[in-house]
């Protein structure tokens, strides 16, 4: 296991921000941590990277308890901060350098090269931080989450404030990375989830409310609606025939749309029963529900 967090809770005075929370990210995963703002996601990720010490519980990164083997989990982990905090008098390359020296990395400067080349940086290589725009200060700060490369990142966040050709170039970087690391993100961007997340954690009020493949959160908490268009009039006790139909809502004499919570496609069944009775389909289209739906669902309260 590349992150083992067992009932984590934190307490920050008299608020409780985390709320036992246990989970468990495998090698080379690309787990998505998703829930509303003030949920506990960034907390989490600053316990995990030894940022705070957490109220009880037990965190290990690469098996190094998060509490007592600091420096090892240290050197096993990237993390790019919430805010991305960087040092904007430094030129991108003198700080890159310099991070590099705090992980006593051997050849520092082809190191720097390399990371400038892999976050797209090379037009802006020789600017003061300060000068960049955000997106461009984001790769840095993804640069230097990666330049002693670690087994695991930590990402809060990363692709925030990114134009949708960096944000492309972004994902698809981080997608790459989890080929070899394991990559925790944090986003309130679902399309982000669905692209590039091979599991998704929800958690909400510091606790967590799912916690599932990707594809599986969007398949089984999916309703199936499905819009049917017949060539003649139809009516709804008719319809309710249909084997796991539930409801139907009349869109017009002909339209239909019905909802199952059935977990087999019912379009099979839709287009048996249009055989049986005589009828056309003249259209006939499925809506999934997208993690989008679920997110809200399960975070309501
Ligand atoms: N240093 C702190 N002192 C007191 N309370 C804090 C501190 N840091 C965070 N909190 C509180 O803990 C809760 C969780 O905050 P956290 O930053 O982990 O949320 P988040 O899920 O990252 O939210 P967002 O999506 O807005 O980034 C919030 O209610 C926040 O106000
Ligand atoms: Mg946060």
């Amino acid at each position: 296991m590349s992150i083992q967090v067992t009932n984590i809770t934190k307490i920050y005075g008299k608020q409780k921000a985390l709320n036992n929370v246990s989970f468990n990210v495998g090698e080379n995963e690309i787990v998505g941590f998703l829930g509303p703002n003030g949920a506990g996601k960034s907390t989490m990720m600053k316990i995990l990277t030894c940022y705070i010490p957490q109220t009880e519980g037990v965190a290990k990164v690469c098996n190094f308890d998060v509490a007592t083997q600091s420096i090892d989990v240290r050197k096993n982990i990237g993390y790019l901060p919430e805010h991305n905090p960087l040092y904007l008098d430094m030129y991108v390359k003198e700080f890159l350098e310099f991070v590099g020296g705090i992980y006593k990395i051997k050849n520092s400067k082809q190191r720097v090269t390399e990371m400038i080349e892999l976050t797209g940086l090379q037009i802006e290589q020789n600017k003061k931080i300060g000068a960049l725009s955000k997106g461009y200060r984001q790769r840095v700060g993804l640069a230097q989450a990666m330049i002693h490369d670690p087994k695991v990142l930590i990402m809060d966040e990363p692709t925030t404030g990114l134009d949708p050709n960096q944000l492309e170039d972004i994902r698809s970087l981080i997608k790459n990375l989890g080929k070899q690391k394991t990559v925790m993100l944090s986003t309130h961007i679902m399309q982000e989830v669905e692209a590039i997340c091979d599991r998704v954690i929800i958690i909400n009020n510091g606790e967590i409310v799912a916690d599932e493949e990707t594809k599986s959160l969007q398949q089984n908490k999916t309703q199936q609606i499905i819009t049917v268009e017949f060539d003649k009039a139809i009516s709804e006790k008719l319809l309710l025939q249909i084997k796991d139909i539930e409801s139907a809502k009349s869109k017009s004499e002909t339209t239909w749309e019905l909802i199952s919570s059935s977990k087999d496609d019912v379009r099979k069944a839709i287009f048996e029963f249009a055989v049986k009775n005589n009828l056309s389909v003249l259209t006939l289209n499925k809506q999934e529900q997208k993690i989008e739906d679920v997110f809200k669902e399960l975070t309501k309260k």
